[in-house]
């Protein structure tokens, strides 16, 4: 019987050789020299197979990064990734901020002093669903500016930043030639995508570009993600959801991917995108089958979109990207375990890799061996199958291997399976949010004082600093982005009062997005959102209008800044007309398009500073529900215990919250995805793509809303919420994020784990292992809820027994795991007895922690 509890001490000493070991290979401090050449990155004169994943730092809080790090490194990574965004560190032209989750500097330490390295990718413009690809407006305003092209004012400024991050980093001697961890950097981004639409000035661009990053003397190598013509010395990259079929745009040059992505985004109104972990393991064991050696996941953690981060129009609060790490900090198993699992796999295979070039042979229809093998006697091969179908016997240096449809197995000897992109060793664990009620302060008195406080934002024009022009305006050119919000508002008397007559008359409006109140005579009339945001907005509209004097209101709003396309820059917002007034009987229209419009730039109670909670304008008495344009605040006490906690605006509307003056985001629960496209399984079986695999639909993507820890004191937090479009504040409540239960579902046809893997071949055989381990030190397995060895059937949460199971599951699980934090138990028949002799048998437990 095969039955191993993990021995304490066997941990200790492992962990002290791992702590050595890093000692030996990555103490910065030391200069380290990277170059590159065909196979690799070279580092300190090795070539390395490097895992890669991205964590951008604003997404997260600087007490959260030591954890993500941490978390990061133990799946295997070598190097984590981040964006700068220049939006967030040069708010006003010449005036720098790397404050609290602006803090680069600090960010790239605490990596480096894990132990893993940085890639640095500048950009500036980088994409990344930020808000107007993460560009500070100002530079919008620039005499002459044209972005992303062969223009002197936008490439001055470029420079300007890009210079600043290189000097920050150096006097901080974060690049690797310094001793710091900072191995790669990247300028621009994916311009090949979009670069046609700029004509012959693209190339030029592209060149300046290349030499302005190499002239700042990093002394390590540049990068540019999907840009075909990069110019040498600059790497030429793969993004994309497979990158096996790439080759750089030179022999000497290093086969990289700087964005597997590893789910996909979501926006508001839409379902969410998930990607099956076995897919992504194929992909990424593909790529480093076919020659890579380095890739990185965009997003290994995704993190949140506070403030007005999230670009657009109309992305998400929540940026988790069903990456390994989720939007809370939290493993996301077994996605995490099993990439885990694939990278030591590929690790066993680095000095045989690094050696050589691989050679492809065919085995059959979709059926390929790759061998990296050397003079020395090194080996090691990947057998894959791109089928999409069918599993495979394959026939390989005389041994028979079975390969399951649309997988890889790795072999790091050339005869032994070590791992299968298919077969998941790691255990799975469901996610749980536990409600909890919105904890309200008690005042003296001992009563529920303090509850819910409230304030009307004025329809239309209420700020001093509002003005008149003639004509419609362009909304981001008018707000600079200051705020979501633009009132245009006129004043209809003289000519216009034919239209009265008593009767009814018809409104049109014309608007380029993303979203239109408006108001006839300080009553709401209409309320539309631009579909998926980037729509223009059309409608016509019956209005009842007063004799004498109306007015007409519009609040216009966006919903992130697009971020995205060839002139992405100059994608405008806002009432740009035509706005008329028709007649109901056709016969007379007045076209209001280019009269004097009042505007203001942003709502009072933006202004008030009212997201802060102190301002003299709430209100207590008479609570209003369901109102547009309400502002609503609270005081309340953090809820109970350490577990990530999230807000959940189920049954309110549209807006923003902020937690004792943190914007933790725009919250938008009222709008629904479309009910179809949907699947209750995934195929993760043939490509991939971002509406492949999708969840919610019918439903708001986002209910739950990320508010960091230690945004929170234990009491006297104030929440402050600007609803737009009417809500029930007193919905509003806690949800604790917390681990359900965990599985794992191990086959007789698996391989052994990863860890028992033994070159010598001295050790005993080991066969398939079922593990499982509790999420947190303090935490012992506490239940066995479900436990089968035979064929058992079902997911995490609703296994059943098969025909076949053996009585003595439960007991032998019971006593291998109730009481410690993680066991192991071997999946034979050596442990359970046979309970049906020739048929392939599995081992499924969910258990539970306390
Ligand atoms: C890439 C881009 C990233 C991100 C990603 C989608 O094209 O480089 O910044 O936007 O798409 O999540």
């Amino acid at each position: 019987m095969i039955m191993e509890k993990i021995i304490l001490q066997k941990w200790l000493i492992l962990v002290l050789m791992l702590c050595i070991s890093d000692l030996i290979t990555t103490s910065f401090g030391a200069n380290n020299s990277v170059t590159y050449d065909h196979r690799a990155l070279v580092i300190n004169g090795k070539r390395r197979v490097l895992v890669s994943g991205s964590i951008h730092y604003p997404r997260s809080t600087p007490e959260m990064w030591g954890d993500l790090i941490q978390k990061s490194k133990d799946g295997g990574l070598d190097i984590i990734e981040t964006y700068v965004f220049w939006d967030l560190h040069e708010p006003v032209r010449g005036q720098y901020d790397f404050s609290g989750r602006k803090d680069l500097v600090k960010f790239v330490k605490l990596v480096g002093e894990a132990g893993l390295y940085v890639h640095l990718r500048i950009g500036p413009y980088v994409c990344a669903e930020w808000n107007y690809g993460g560009f500070p407006l100002w530079l919008h305003f620039i005499p002459g500016i044209k972005f992303r092209t062969d223009n002197e004012p936008f490439k001055e400024e470029m420079q300007r930043f890009t210079a600043y991050i290189v000097d920050l980093m150096k006097k901080n001697n974060l690049y690797a030639s310094q001793g710091g961890p900072i191995i790669l950097s990247q300028i621009e981004n994916e311009y090949g995508n979009i670069d046609s639409a700029y004509g012959s000035a693209a190339k030029s661009y592209i060149k300046w570009a290349a030499n302005m990053a190499v002239s700042l003397d990093t002394g390590v190598p540049w990068v540019m993600c999907r840009q075909a013509d990069a110019p040498d010395p600059i790497i030429n990259t793969c993004n994309g959801f497979y990158c096996d079929q790439f080759t750089p745009n030179s022999n000497q040059k290093p086969k990289l991917w700087t964005e597997n992505w590893s789910g996909w985004f979501t926006s508001f109104g839409n379902p969410i995108p998930y990607r099956p972990v076995e897919d992504l393991a194929f992909a990424v064991a593909r790529f480093y089958q076919r020659g890579g050696t380095m890739q990185n996941y965009y997003m290994y953690h995704g993190g949140t979109n506070f403030g007005h981060a999230a670009g657009g129009p109309f992305i998400t609060t929540t940026y988790d990207y069903d990456a390994p790490i989720d939007e809370y900090g939290i493993v996301r198993q077994p996605k995490w375990g099993h990439l885990r699992d694939v990278h030591k796999a590929i690790k066993l295979c680095e000095a045989a890799m690094v050696a050589t070039d691989p050679t492809y042979t065919s085995l059959g229809s979709n059926l390929e061996a790759s061998v990296y093998k050397t003079e020395s006697g090194l080996c090691s091969a990947f057998l894959a199958n791109t089928g999409t179908q069918s599993d495979a016997t394959v026939n390989f240096n005389g041994n028979s291997y079975r390969l399951p449809a649309w997988s890889v197995s790795i072999l790091p000897d050339c005869k032994n399976v070590v791992l299968n992109t298919a077969k998941i060793n790691s255990m799975a664990m469901l996610p749980k949010f536990t409600p909890q009620p919105l904890k309200y302060n008690l005042d003296s008195s001992g009563v529920l004082g303090s509850s819910w406080s409230w304030f009307s934002e004025p329809i239309g024009i209420s700020k001093k600093s509002a003005f008149v022009k003639p004509g419609l305006l362009e909304q981001i050119n008018t707000t600079s982005d200051q705020s979501d919000y633009l009132w245009y508002s006129i004043v209809m008397k003289g000519d216009e009062q034919v239209l009265q007559n008593g009767s009814q008359t018809v409104l049109h409006v014309s608007s380029l997005g993303h979203g239109l109140h408006t108001f006839i005579n300080g009553k709401l009339a209409d309320t539309r959102y631009s579909p998926n945001g980037n729509h223009h907005i059309s409608v016509d509209f019956p209005v009842t209008l007063n004799s004498g004097a109306n007015t007409i209101d519009f609040l216009s709003l966006t919903v992130g800044l697009q971020n995205y396309g060839a002139f992405f820059d100059l994608t405008g917002a806002g009432v740009t007309g035509p706005v008329s007034l028709r007649s109901s009987n056709g016969g007379l229209t007045v076209d209001l398009s280019a009269q004097p419009w009042t505007y203001q730039i942003g709502l009072k109670g933006e202004d008030s500073e009212l997201s802060s909670g102190s301002s003299s304008l709430w209100e207590s008495p008479v609570f209003p529900k369901n109102q547009p344009l309400t502002w609503y605040k609270i005081s309340f006490d953090a809820p109970d215990g350490n577990d990530p906690i999230a807000l959940d605006f189920t049954g309110m509307g549209k807006g923003e919250a902020w937690v004792n003056g943190q914007s933790i985001g725009r919250y938008w629960p009222a709008l629904s995805s479309p009910k179809n496209g949907c699947v209750d399984y995934c195929d993760y079986r043939g490509t991939y793509r971002s509406d492949k695999c999708l969840k919610k639909c019918g439903k708001p993507p986002q209910q739950l809303y990320h508010v960091p820890r230690t945004w929170m004191k234990q009491s006297d937090n104030v929440l402050v919420v600007f609803e737009e479009i009417g809500g029930d504040p007193t919905q509003i409540s806690f949800a604790r994020r917390q681990i359900g239960s965990m599985c794992s579902h191990v086959s007789e046809s698996h391989p052994p784990p990863v860890d028992t893997w033994n070159p010598e071949k001295t050790g005993k055989k080991v066969g398939p292992v079922l593990s499982l381990e509790c999420p947190s030190p303090d935490q012992v397995i506490s239940s066995i809820k479900f436990a089968s060895f035979g064929t058992p059937q079902g997911s995490c949460g609703s296994y059943a027994h098969g025909r076949c199971k053996s009585i003595k599951s439960l007991p032998v699980v019971q006593k291998a795991c109730v009481g410690s934090r993680s066991c192991s138990v071997g999946v034979s028949i050596d442990t359970f007895g046979d309970p049906c002799i020739g048929v392939t048998k599995s081992l499924a437990v969910e258990a539970t922690c306390a």
